[in-house]
């Protein structure tokens, strides 16, 4: 499930668990270990099992859907970017020279836009949810150009990040860019709006080997991302497939939408 940018920390927490976890954060917090060697070789004393499990399920994904088809990753939502982050180094990893794997965000850094009754009542299912903060782009652009300058080709820039409402962007980045073809969209708005949008606008930038991936589909409260889907391209013809490491994320390829 997603991060909680200005929001409470795990949202499905127990108290116990909240508790723990504080704690945990001042344990990550009062760290002994030098911040260099923290960040080049310490962290995963940090990483929590659940987080594994999402990077581990992401790793299958692209290795064994992505890698063998053209096209570039979207990421519908980023928030602070783990996944971004995740796929630029996953791209480094198992694809080193493949230059034209571009990796294209979309995200407001402002929150959740264009909530309507179709995301419940849930209290984070509200504009302005997961708020990454003011100027927040250009701190994720500085982690990613250094995360491409550890792979190969890295004198060529392989992100672009398309600030605003994706509703209305998605258009002028696919007008822009009528070339794209899409290998993975990962859909992790949260809402019916902006998903349903810019599904409707990839329609003619997929192939059948196209995967369509979901954080929140039969998400009590997010149930806008599942209606989403249904209403553009009919549950019924999703071969919907899922990892066991993840509870949330699932994934289509379009090559069973198209029949
Ligand atoms: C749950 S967070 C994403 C979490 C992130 N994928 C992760 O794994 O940490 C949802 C994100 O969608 C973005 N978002 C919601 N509605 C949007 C819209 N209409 N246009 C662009 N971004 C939007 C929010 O700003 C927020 O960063």
């Amino acid at each position: 499930m997603s991060t909680s940018a200005n929001t409470d920390f795990a949202p499905r927490s127990s108290t116990q668990e909240m508790d723990r976890r504080a704690k945990f954060v001042e344990t990550f917090e009062s760290s002994p270990i030098p911040r260099r060697e923290l960040v080049y070789s310490q962290l995963s004393l940090y990483l929590t099992r659940q987080e594994l499990s999402r990077m581990y399920a992401m790793t299958e994904l692209y290795r064994d859907y992505v890698l063998g088809t053209n096209g570039v990753l979207m990421e519908f939502g980023t928030c602070y970017g783990r996944t971004s982050a995740l796929l630029t180094n996953l791209r480094g990893m198992f694809e080193p020279f493949n230059f034209t794997r571009k990796l294209v965000i979309f995200d407001t850094f402002s929150g959740l836009c264009g909530t309507n009754e179709k995301d419940g009542n849930d209290r984070l299912a509200t504009d302005g949810a997961y708020c990454a903060g003011d100027g927040y782009e250009n701190h994720l652009a500085e982690v990613l150009s250094y995360h491409e300058s550890e792979s190969p080709i890295s004198h060529r820039k392989k992100f672009e990040i398309v600030k605003g409402d994706a509703s209305k962007s998605i258009s002028t980045y696919l007008e822009k860019h009528p070339e794209t073809i899409v290998a993975m969209a990962y859909f992790d708005f949260d809402i019916y709006g902006p998903t349903k949008a810019c599904l409707e606008a990839l329609r003619p930038h997929l192939t059948k080997n196209s995967v369509l991936a979901f954080d929140e589909l039969n998400c009590p409260e997010y149930p806008g991302e599942t209606s989403a889907l249904a209403e553009v391209f009919g549950l019924g013809k999703c071969s919907l497939k899922r990892s066991p490491f993840s509870p949330w994320m699932s994934y289509t390829t379009c090559e069973s939408i198209a029949g």
